[in-house]
């Protein structure tokens, strides 16, 4: 098998500084680095020689960067989980910007509806030095693959930090094989257009230097499409789903991307989960478990999840005492200020129940803003009801990750807009994430569900949730390469 380079901001490890100056390294959290992590870790016939480029996210990555040959985290003895990792060390400064005020406060923002228009976006003087970072960071990340590509080699560009990459790289190596895929959703055009029209147009272009543009779901892919109809110059062929632009052609696919059953249920057995979950039943008793597990994102709706299920509580007081809600909410992005009001308003929407609803002998409600993964697993193990209500959402691999470890059979309730809902729905609950009552009511019906219905619903969202597993989905991008 031919080489293939993945190149995405969040690599499988990150690393960080404890007291006594040593590193210490965690795993990488979201959807994009749990379907990666398997498939760079492979080694053998089967699997392609991958390695994987990433960015150094704060002092301690660049710190380990600088300490291995060249930034290979693997060949300085690093516990990579088997995977060949180079990390870059991009400039603080040029990060900060790339990262948090160009992909994190403006393209995450676009693509999944996040503005409150009357304020922002306001592109000015600042908005604009800030693109000339994300310009020298996406040309970092271009110049380390056309460095370390063997010739023809099959290059995986992956997600909204990396748009302008396809093209560089193209234009350093026109012998590679060029991928781009899209963990977020696509914006559609009249909120796409809220970009200034120059860096709307950089955008499309950066991602049409790839051979390939992989989305989660057709909805997205036709978003792009709808996009990429706006471009002077380009032409878009629904049928054949190609954009010919400027004499390149790139055609543009969906490929789901599931959970692998097998690697999650080995490590859901392991003790470290296994104590968690004895501890978690015995803090709730035999009450039934309302579970949430997210990052600490404005996109995951957090905040209304929690007034639904607060409405459920006022509504139908006979679940009082007879329910608890866990919501583990891991810290995220919290360099940028939306992001940590964003917390403290989950904190007081959370002290606000407790305080109504309380009693000296129940506790209606469970937050923890921590990251603990297998106390994550154990709370999937233990839900009688799964809660998913992104505003927008790429995916959402809970959706998925929950039903597969369910133990009795949990009910899910799903947002429509989140690209999981393409999949799942026809077993899940599915809500409108802006409609709290509606959520509420769902919440109630789904915590009603005879048991064999909830089983029966949860094995075929499991079965659904693995149809595509990580190895096939990445498989899938690069077979479309050739
Ligand atoms: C989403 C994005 C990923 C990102 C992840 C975690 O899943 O699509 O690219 O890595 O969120 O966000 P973070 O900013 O912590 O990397």
């Amino acid at each position: 098998m031919s080489q293939v380079l993945v190149a995405s901001n969040r690599g499988p490890v990150s690393f960080s500084l404890s007291e006594d100056g040593a590193l210490a390294m965690r795993r990488g959290g979201g959807g994009l680095v749990s379907g990666l992590a398997g498939i760079a870790a492979a080694r053998g016939e089967a699997s392609p020689d991958v390695l994987w480029v990433c960015a150094s996210l704060g002092e301690a990555d660049r710190t380990a960067a600088r300490r291995s040959p060249d930034g290979r985290l693997d060949l300085a003895g690093y516990e990579t989980g088997g995977a060949a990792v180079r990390m870059l060390d991009i400039p603080a400064g040029t990060f900060h910007r790339a990262y948090n005020a160009v992909a994190n406060s403006t393209l995450w923002f676009v693509h999944h509806l996040l503005y409150d228009t009357p304020r922002s976006p306001h592109f000015d003087a600042h908005a604009r030095r800030d693109w000339q970072s994300y310009e020298a960071y996406n040309a970092a990340f271009a110049d380390a693959l056309a460095r370390d590509a063997a010739p023809g080699a099959k290059a995986a560009i992956q997600d909204y930090h990396l748009s302008l990459a396809p093209r560089m790289l193209r234009e350093r190596r026109p012998d590679l094989r060029i991928v781009h895929f899209s963990h977020t959703p696509w914006a559609p055009p009249d909120y796409f257009r809220l970009l200034p029209d120059d860096i709307g147009t950089q955008i499309l272009l950066g991602i049409l230097g790839a051979d390939h543009a992989g989305f989660l779901t057709e909805r997205w892919a036709s978003a792009f499409l709808d996009c990429c109809e706006l471009l002077p110059g380009a032409r878009v062929d629904r049928v054949s789903r190609t954009v010919s632009c400027g004499g390149h052609v790139t055609r543009v696919g969906v490929h789901g991307l599931g959970v692998d059953g097998t690697a999650l249920r080995q490590r859901a057995a392991e003790q470290d989960v296994v104590e968690r979950a004895r501890a978690l039943r015995e803090q709730v008793g035999d009450r039934q478990l309302i579970v949430r597990v997210d990052r600490t994102e404005l996109s995951k709706n957090i905040v209304r999840g929690l007034a639904a299920y607060r409405e459920l509580l006022a509504n139908h007081p006979e679940w009082r005492g007879r329910v608890v809600h866990l919501a583990f909410a891991y810290p995220s992005r919290y360099d940028l200020r939306e992001y940590r009001e964003y917390t403290e308003a989950v904190e007081r929407t959370a002290k606000q129940i407790t305080d109504e609803f309380g009693t000296a002998d129940w506790d209606p409600l469970i937050v923890q803003v921590n990251d603990d993964y297998p106390r994550s697993l154990a709370a999937y193990g233990l839900a009688d009801v799964l809660l998913v209500n992104p505003i927008r959402d790429g995916m959402n691999l809970v959706a998925k990750e929950g039903p597969v470890l369910s133990e009795r059979g949990c009910a899910l309730v799903l947002s429509r807009e989140a690209g999981a809902a393409a999949e799942l729905s026809e077993d899940a609950l599915t809500i409108n994430p802006y409609d709290v009552s509606q959520t509420a009511e769902a919440l109630h019906r789904a915590l009603l569900m005879p048991r064999a219905e909830r089983a029966e619903r949860c094995a075929r969202l499991a079965a659904a949730a693995t149809a595509l597993p990580p190895r096939r989905w990445f498989a899938d991008q690069l077979a479309a390469l050739d």
